[in-house]
C-alpha cells in the first residue's frame, strides 16, 4: 500500500511547491488545463486570411466558367463553375471553425480586382494550376505555424485542406496536361470539352 501511495504525495508535494524533480508533473497539469479554443492572434489572422484567399479562388473558377461559356465550351465552364462552388465551401469552412473556437475578427475583405486574361483553354488551366500550388504552400505555411505553436486543434482542423489540396493540384494538373496534348489539333478542344465535365474535382 505504502509503496502505491508514494508516486502520489511525490506528485502533489512537487505541486505544492515546484522542484526541478516536479516539473515532469506540472507540466501534466499545465497540458491538461489548455484550451481547445484556443487560438493565438497571428495564427488567427492566418487562417482568417486563408478563407478570403479561397473566396479569391471561387471568383477565379466563377471568371473561368464564364470566359468558357464565351468560347461555347461548356463542359469546361460547367466543370470551373462546380470548382467554385467547392471553393466557396472552403472558405465556410474555416470561417465556421473560426466561430466555433469563439476566436473574434473573422472577416470577408473586399476583393482586388482580379484580371485575368487567357488567349487559349491551356494558358486558363496553367493560371488555375500555379494558383492551386500557391494555396498549397499556403496552407503548408499554416500548418508549420500551428505545429510550431503546439496548436493541436489547427493542426487537425488543416489536415483535411493539406490532403485536398493534394486532390485539386492532381486533378487540375490532369486537365491542363490534357488540354496542351490536345491543343496542336484544331477543333479537337472542343471534343475533349464533351468528356471534361465528368473529371473529377
Ligand atoms: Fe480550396
Ligand atoms: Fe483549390
Amino acid at each position: 500500500m505504502l509503496l502505491q501511495r508514494l508516486p502520489l504525495q511525490t506528485a502533489f508535494r512537487g505541486f505544492l511547491k515546484p522542484t526541478p524533480h516536479s516539473l515532469h508533473h506540472h507540466l501534466l497539469y499545465t497540458t491538461k488545463m489548455s484550451s481547445a479554443m484556443k487560438i493565438s492572434d497571428s495564427m488567427l489572422d492566418g487562417l482568417i486570411n486563408q478563407a478570403n484567399e479561397e473566396l479569391n479562388a471561387s471568383n477565379l473558377y466563377l471568371s473561368m466558367s464564364l470566359w468558357f461559356h464565351d468560347l461555347e465550351l461548356p463542359g469546361s465552364a460547367q466543370w470551373c463553375r462546380t470548382h467554385s462552388d467547392e471553393e466557396r465551401t472552403h472558405a465556410l469552412k474555416i470561417f465556421d471553425h473560426i466561430v466555433k473556437r469563439r476566436a473574434k475578427g473573422g472577416m470577408v475583405r473586399s476583393l482586388e480586382e482580379q484580371k485575368f486574361s487567357f488567349e487559349t483553354p491551356v494558358q486558363a488551366w496553367e493560371f488555375a494550376l500555379n494558383a492551386e500550388r500557391e494555396n498549397s504552400k499556403r496552407f503548408h505555411r499554416l500548418m508549420a505555424q500551428a505545429r510550431n505553436e503546439s496548436d493541436f486543434t489547427t493542426d487537425t482542423f488543416l489536415q483535411w485542406f493539406i490532403n485536398e489540396q493534394l486532390e485539386e493540384e492532381s486533378a487540375v494538373e490532369d486537365i491542363f496536361t490534357n488540354a496542351k496534348g490536345v491543343e496542336q489539333t484544331k477543333g479537337l478542344y472542343r471534343e475533349y470539352d464533351k468528356n471534361i465535365v465528368n473529371k473529377e474535382h
